[in-house]
């Protein structure tokens, strides 16, 4: 249908659907406020990509242009209109003092300077360019100068404005300067389910951020949970700023993504105060914030300060100070943990870090100790890093006396005096010894902690003083255990006796996730203990299960797999169980996800490739055939099975022709899977 045969109620309907569409993306993606529903919105979204497919109108700002381009073979280059420049950093509160003496210099003036003060995000530059207020392009900062064209995946950001509205001055042209981030939480999920696909890990949330805008397929930049937050302004042509408070309130008008915080501040000193005051709070932001950027405020001073070579002399970034201090290893120890792994410890000389005493770290493994060379005696490098535990970060060579002394991997276990031995290929040691005690009490430790059996009151220097005792070997020992053992032991009263045989009483009562983790099982964590819950409605179901029954559960890795499928084939391990339940443990489990129909693996064995638009996003394909058991790829060669050909398919059609693999359509994979 040509545009002008549309009828008119139709145009407008299109027209109000992304305007309120649009709206309501604002309120849940950057106000976080959402005024109606998921599923309203989605009832509003179908209802404006049934009626643009219909009459073949698509408007620029259209929310169904978020999603659904093809993948790129490279960037494209774009030049910035404006440089994009870097910050000078200041390491100190003098060296902020420092940066204001410069700035009153520079103007000649000798009065209080007005600044803002805003979290350093620690992502990724980009600009995003609006023409008419139509988002127009996004690109990286590259060198400043030039930078790779990301403007299909930064589209999929859904806080980032497709139109500019809510502002009386729409720019004739603007770009706008901001950085994406992805917010802590997410970016350890992210880790959590790579891990268990196999997949690399992101070192931190700046690596994942980067890694998923720099992405040749946006269906995986889709994916990912980013945010934007803009600050800065680049060319502008049809409105102007007075100063970045000025542009930092016409940004939310415009209802961009703006950042956690900008303070205003009337001098340096009060700078200074409020920089203390991030220093302090700033490990409870939602994301990772290296610093502070601290800016002069009125636009008029920033041009008359100017740029010197790559920085502004009217900015500067207020690094924080790094939880790192320096210090000596005393003793290197093997630890054991509950599953006989034997890990080195660092013993070290007390030293203050961040306010807290470190006199302990990890030395992660055997391997760790090679590579950077760690002896007993040498001068470290160490970092705390939020609540994570204190790890070397290198060792200060220049400081050694020839006394330092390396050391090997023990031959026993340093409890129980068994055989250690290292698994092919792994880089864990482990004890071997059965009974030994350290690993059985961490074990015990582990149950009854608080995201496993939640026992109140069983830390780990009780659970060593039940241990010396021989109240108990075992965790089902602890439901065993009578208020008068307990009395009479030092450390326990009346009162506190009956409050641990009352928590541990309390435990019986638990849900399947938390009893999979609490029991140990190799590989099993929280998140993947969860994840069985969800498949099986009752731990009896686990009984003798097979792996590949497991591992038919996406998200479950054959490793995983195997190890959960030994622990329910063991007699000893389901004799355990059956004695937990007849000492009264009770178990349900809210997290069965319902029946399901039995796990069929209709694409066993068949090698897909996708090219083109699918109706939903290629990712999210690409699991429903890996979860029927198929593997997808994402080039064409002889031994593909079928190339999944979508809208606008790329050069992977021409090649699956010329090799000549099966093509098929979105609709006939959809029908392979129910078969
Ligand atoms: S202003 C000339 N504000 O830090 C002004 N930058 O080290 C430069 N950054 O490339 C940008 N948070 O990627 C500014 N609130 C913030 C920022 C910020 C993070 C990044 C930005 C810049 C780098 C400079």
């Amino acid at each position: 249908m040509k545009q002008t045969e549309i009828p008119v109620e139709i145009k407008n309907e299109i027209e109000r659907l992304v305007k309120e569409l649009n709206y309501h993306c604002y309120r849940y993606y950057v106000l976080d406020s959402p005024v109606i529903s998921d599923e309203e919105y989605d009832r509003l979204y179908l209802r404006l990509k049934e009626l643009e497919e219909k009459y073949n109108y698509v408007l620029p700002d259209s929310p169904t242009q978020r999603v659904g381009a093809a993948p790129l073979d490279k960037f494209e280059k774009v030049k910035h209109k404006e440089p994009m420049l870097s910050l000078d950093n200041a390491f100190s509160h003098e060296d902020v003092l420092e940066f204001d003496r410069r700035v009153k210099r520079h103007l000649g003036t000798s009065e209080d300077i007005a600044y803002t003060v805003e979290p350093k995000y620690d992502g990724l530059a980009i600009e995003i360019s609006y023409v008419k207020g139509i988002f127009h392009k996004a690109s990286t900062r590259g060198d400043g100068y030039v930078g790779e064209d990301v403007t299909q995946n930064i589209k999929t950001i859904k806080s980032v404005p497709l139109k500019i509205e809510g502002v009386e001055k729409v720019p004739e042209e603007i770009d706008i300067r901001g950085e994406v981030y992805m917010n802590i939480a997410d970016f350890e999920a992210l880790n959590r389910e790579r891990e268990l696909n196999g997949e690399p890990l992101f070192a931190n949330p700046r690596n994942a951020a980067a890694g998923s805008v720099r992405q040749l397929d946006p269906s995986i930049t889709a994916s990912r949970k980013l945010h934007l937050a803009c600050y800065g302004l680049g060319y502008v042509k049809g409105v102007s700023f007075s100063s970045q408070m000025d542009f930092i309130e016409w940004l939310k008008q415009a209802r961009f993504p703006t950042p956690y915080f900008v303070k205003m501040a009337g001098s340096i000193k009060e700078v200074v105060e409020i920089l203390k005051e991030i220093e302090q709070t700033h490990t409870s932001f939602p994301f990772e914030a290296d610093g502070a950027v601290v800016k002069v405020n009125d636009f008029e001073l920033q041009k008359r300060l100017g740029v010197k070579t790559r920085e502004p002399r009217w900015a500067i970034a207020y690094k924080f100070p790094a939880h790192q201090g320096t210090t000596r290893i005393l003793q290197i120890i093997p630890s054991v943990g509950r599953t006989g792994v034997v890990t080195p410890v660092a013993i070290l000389e007390p030293v203050q870090i961040g306010g807290v005493t470190v006199s302990r770290s990890t030395l992660h493994n055997w391997d760790e100790i090679e590579r950077k060379d760690i002896r007993v005696g040498d001068t470290v490098v160490v970092e705390r890093a939020g609540d994570v535990i204190p790890h070397v970060i290198m060792v200060i060579k220049e400081k050694r006396t020839g006394k330092e002394r390396k050391v090997s991997i023990p031959e026993h276990c340093p409890e129980c005096g068994s055989r250690v031995v290292r698994e092919e290929g792994e880089v864990a040691v482990r004890c071997v010894g059965l009974n030994c005690p350290a690993q059985v009490m961490e074990r015990i430790r582990h149950f009854a902690s608080r995201d496993a059996m939640d026992i109140e009151g069983l830390g780990e220097k009780n659970v060593e003083l039940l241990y010396e005792k021989g109240l108990i070997r075992h965790f089902v020992d602890l439901y065993r255990l009578k208020k008068e053992d307990l009395l009479g032991l030092p450390r326990f009263a009346e009162k506190s006796a009956q409050n641990l045989i009352n928590a541990i009483e309390r435990s019986k009562k638990t849900t399947l996730a938390r009893f999979l983790y609490a029991i140990g099982i190799l590989h099993v964590g929280e998140f993947t203990a969860k994840l069985i819950a969800k498949h099986f409605r009752k731990l009896e179901d686990l009984y003798s299960i097979s792996p590949d029954k497991l591992s038919s559960i996406p998200q479950i890795g054959d490793k995983i797999a195997r190890a959960v499928s030994e622990f329910f084939n063991d007699k000893e391990n389901i004799n355990t169980l059956e004695t937990l339940k007849k000492l009264g443990l009770s178990i349900t489990n809210p997290d069965y996800e319902g029946d399901r129909k039995p796990l069929k693996r209709p694409l066993e064995g068949l090698t897909f490739v996708i090219t083109g638009t699918l109706p939903r996003p290629r990712k999210e394909v690409e699991e429903m055939i890996e979860a029927a058991g198929g593997h997808a790829s994402s080039s064409v060669s002889k031994s593909t099975s079928y190339l999944v050909v979508g809208e606008a398919p790329g050069s992977k059609l021409e090649k699956a022709r010329s090799l000549g693999v099966k093509t098929i359509t979105y609709d006939d994979l959809m029908e392979m899977l129910k078969s």
